[in-house]
């Protein structure tokens, strides 16, 4: 797994200002006093610090941003990264600056005078999230070399505050490298072996086999993968930090590890795209692997449906019906809507075997979220307003972007076949709401639910505040805060 910048928190040592070799990073706000470290590097470098201060440039630097000034006389760091810095900054702004600290350090030994600094734990965060760099392809990979410190006025204090944001880091990074890896590598097979090695966290793990799916009558599942070599597992993921008994929040992930269309197959350019079609299992993966680092107070099962959907003589085809587990038939369409296939078998699995208090999905389920929301917003459709609502501030909270879809009979009614109990596509119109309405269908009376899909956020061409391009591991943070505001009780 890539690993985390490890981060430590000291106590104020103006002393070891002078000498330090790496960089030097200073919170700064416009109008502010210097606190005793800025004081002594703004002597050491003659008074550059306050003249930066005061200048037009640093009174138009947004909140988190910085400036760096290079090899500076008096100083043996390589550079000073000033900060613009606001007392009062809020968590954003202190994980904005974490992130723009990552992006400056390079291999530099940093080190942060964060004294008059509230919040340093989220600047550590922040970093965590940006020094993240996906290098198990290249035969040559920089490994992330120096260490970072951060002076503040209360290191316990602010090592107490970072441990759980760390879980969370060390979680979503476990989301990104599942979901950047390729698809001949991170196979059905390793992907349940790596599941299989949180067992170590404390986690119970278990990996059913084809025969024991074909067992449980998880026929839709099967039959996407039924075309390809490798195959078809459900990973269950169990934590129990709660109370005994207590019924479990579930969290069911689509997990296809190459998602070709199957027979009814996608067009070449840009099918690369789809190694990540397993990014829903992705986050799954990595919120199980945060609760259990953190020692959540709370009873979470993780399942992943893990196939691998590929056109070959043994391929469904356009036309088949399938029998879901819950006992629904399906005409199968179109072979490309394939996540829905499985994921109503995981989640009706879920269901029956669990009976948990709330259930939520995740997907990379339609191309249409993405033309609704573009990269901004993952859709979520709710039957519940309650856990609906929790879900959208924990996301906000965490700046990760989810949108409220809505859903309805009259796009229910899309979903009619001819010869079967339904049919797994519902035209053009709405796609990604009929997929909603598909996997709503096997919500059990009751159960409240919300589907995430995650088309759109999963990974970017682009890099994002906490992210370098690819894979996010957006939705660990949200979920990650959802159990810890609603599921952990005492
Ligand atoms: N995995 C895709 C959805 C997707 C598209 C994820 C782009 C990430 C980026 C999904 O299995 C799919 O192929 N959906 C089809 C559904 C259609 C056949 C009804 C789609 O969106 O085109
Ligand atoms: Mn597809
Ligand atoms: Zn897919």
């Amino acid at each position: 797994m890539t690993e985390l910048t490890p981060i430590t928190f000291a106590e104020i040592d103006i002393d070891r200002i002078a000498g330090h070799g790496g960089r030097l990073a200073v919170f700064l706000e416009p109008g502010g006093r210097l606190d005793a470290a800025a004081r002594r590097v703004n002597k050491l470098m003659k008074g550059a610090l306050l003249r930066l201060m005061e200048s037009q440039r640093f009174i138009d630097l947004k909140p988190g941003e910085t400036i760096s000034l290079a090899y500076p006389s008096g100083l043996a760091a390589e550079a000073v990264d000033v900060l613009h810095m606001p007392r009062r900054a809020d968590q954003e702004v202190a994980r904005r600056a974490g992130a723009s600290l990552a992006k400056l350090r390079g291999e530099a030994d940093l080190l942060m005078l964060a004294a008059g600094t509230r919040r340093v734990a989220d600047v550590a965060f922040g970093l965590a999230m940006r020094d993240y760099n996906f290098q198990d392809h290249k035969s040559e990979p920089k490994p992330r070399k120096g260490t970072v410190e951060v002076m503040c006025s209360k290191p316990e204090d602010a090592t107490e505050a970072a441990t759980p944001l760390m879980a969370v880091a060390e979680g979503a990074f476990f989301t990104r490298d599942l979901t950047n890896a390729p698809a001949n590598v991170l196979t059905t097979t390793a992907f349940a072996e790596q599941l299989v090695e949180m067992k170590a966290l404390g986690l119970e793990v278990e990996v059913l086999e084809e025969a024991d799916l074909e067992k449980l009558g998880m026929r839709t599942l099967l039959a996407v993968g039924q075309g390809s070599d490798s195959p078809s597992k459900v990973v269950v993921m169990q934590w129990k930090g709660g109370a005994e008994g207590e019924a479990p929040l579930a969290l069911c992930g689509k997990g296809v590890v190459f998602d070709t269309g199957g027979i009814s197959l996608k067009p070449g350019a840009g099918m690369e795209d789809m190694t990540m079609d397993m990014g829903g299992a992705g986050v799954v993966s990595g919120v199980m692997r945060t609760l259990a680092r953190r020692g959540a107070k709370a009873n979470v099962v993780g399942l992943v449906g893990l196939v691998e959907n590929m056109p070959s003589g043994n391929a469904i085809r356009p036309g088949d019906v399938i029998k879901t587990m819950k006992g629904d038939t399906v005409e199968v369409i179109n072979t490309d809507a394939e996540g829905r296939l499985v994921l109503c078998d995981v989640m009706w699995y879920a269901q029956d075997r669990f009976k948990p208090e709330a259930l939520i999905d995740l997907a990379t389920l339609t191309g249409a979220v993405i033309i609704g929301l573009g990269h901004e917003n993952a859709g979520v459709f709710s039957n519940s307003d309650k856990l609906c609502d929790a879900f959208l501030k924990a996301a906000e909270a965490e700046g990760e972007g989810a949108w409220r879809l809505p859903l309805g009979k009259g796009y229910d009614d899309q979903l009619k076949s001819r010869i079967a109990d339904m049919k797994n596509i519902g035209g053009r119109p709405a796609g990604s709401i009929t997929a909603s309405q598909f996997l709503k269908r096997f919500v059990q009376k009751d159960m409240p639910w919300i589907h995430l899909d995650i088309a759109g956020v999963a990974s970017l061409k682009s890099e994002s505040l906490l992210a370098p391009q690819g894979a996010t591991g957006w939705g660990v943070a949200a979920l990650n805060r959802l159990v810890a505001d609603q599921f952990e009780k005492g």
